[in-house]
């Protein structure tokens, strides 16, 4: 599939930071563009061409709804974004009408491929989505908890002074307020991170950790309006995965049918991505605190999935 070809639904500041991520990293095959600000996609499109003697060649295209048979992964960036102190749940009844239009459009041309929706309320409107489309439940994914554990990892490494890249780690359950980090699996270059930092300032450090990953959204969106490059580059990494196959592990949104004792909700947990989508969800052993957040979590998406459905 690395010729894989990627129809983009969304050109705002995240799809465009995505398209723009993509190129650089020289991911997929050709990348279509869907946006209901036409020019918008155009611009965009003239822009990244610009780029290519650079990045090497890609078909960069304005795209329509019709392109979705050719499609082999659509990402859906497309919805109203969050303004300053309003919450992801609080886009759903926006998001989820425009999600609607999009899944009957691309259903009624047939696509038959891999969603990746990073959308607002994430994790509600991936649910609405597989529902919606009847596509087999490893296709339709959600970036879910996928940033939110890189910040994890940005933040440990910045507070302990290691790579990023050595600090492994989740945030599971919801993309928001009822999110939580799995501390029994953060560790760092293999060391359990209760081993790594003991003592009175461990169980302070964490609290802090935990509280600026979940509200780092809103700090960015105070500051700058939207956050945009740390989702897009979430996008291309999990992208990345699907097209070269790379059954990578991270925290996503996907749909549980009985693991950890959950059914019927797409929520941010651990999985292994390939080239079929979701290959496997990990079932770490939960202790019980963890095990009630996660539920709690659900409680919350399926709350607000029956108010859309
Ligand atoms: C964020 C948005 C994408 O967390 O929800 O940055």
């Amino acid at each position: 599939m690395k010729t894989a070809n990627i129809l983009l639904i969304g050109d705002g500041a995240i799809g465009s930071s995505y398209a723009f991520n993509l190129l650089t990293a020289g991911i997929g095959g050709s990348l279509g563009i869907i946006d209901v600000n036409a020019a918008r996609v155009q611009g965009d499109v003239e822009d990244l061409v610009d780029a290519l003697p650079y990045t090497g060649q890609k078909n960069i295209y304005a795209a329509t709804y019709a392109d979705a048979q050719y499609a082999d992964l659509i990402v859906i960036t497309a919805g109203v974004a969050q303004k300053p102190g309003e919450t992801r749940l609080q886009l759903l009844q926006k998001n989820a009408s425009i999600i609607k239009s999009i899944t009957s459009q691309i259903m009624a041309n047939h696509f038959d491929g891999i969603i990746l929706v990073a959308s607002n309320p994430v994790d509600v409107l991936t649910e609405l989505v597989l529902q919606l489309t009847g596509l087999p439940k490893n296709h339709v994914l959600g970036s879910g908890t996928a940033l939110d554990s890189a910040r994890l990892r940005s933040e440990i490494s910045r507070r302990y002074n290691v790579d990023a890249r050595s600090v492994h780690g989740y945030i599971m359950g919801e993309h928001g307020d009822s999110e939580f980090p799995v501390w029994d699996y953060t560790t760092i270059g293999g060391q359990p991170i209760k081993q790594f930092v003991s003592g009175a300032r461990a169980e302070q450090d964490r609290e802090a950790i935990g509280e600026r990953v979940k509200t780092a959204a809103y700090s960015i969106i105070e500051k700058k309006g939207a956050t945009f490059y740390g989702i897009a580059a979430s996008l291309t990494r999990l992208t990345a995965a699907i097209v070269n196959d790379e059954r990578a592990a991270f925290a996503m949104s996907v749909h549980l049918d009985g693991e950890y004792g959950l059914s019927g909700v797409s929520i941010g947990v651990p999985v292994i991505l390939g080239g079929d989508g979701l290959a496997r969800i990990l079932q770490l052993k939960l202790n019980p605190e963890d095990q009630k957040r996660l539920a709690d979590s659900a409680q919350v998406l399926k709350d607000n999935l029956a108010a859309v459905l």
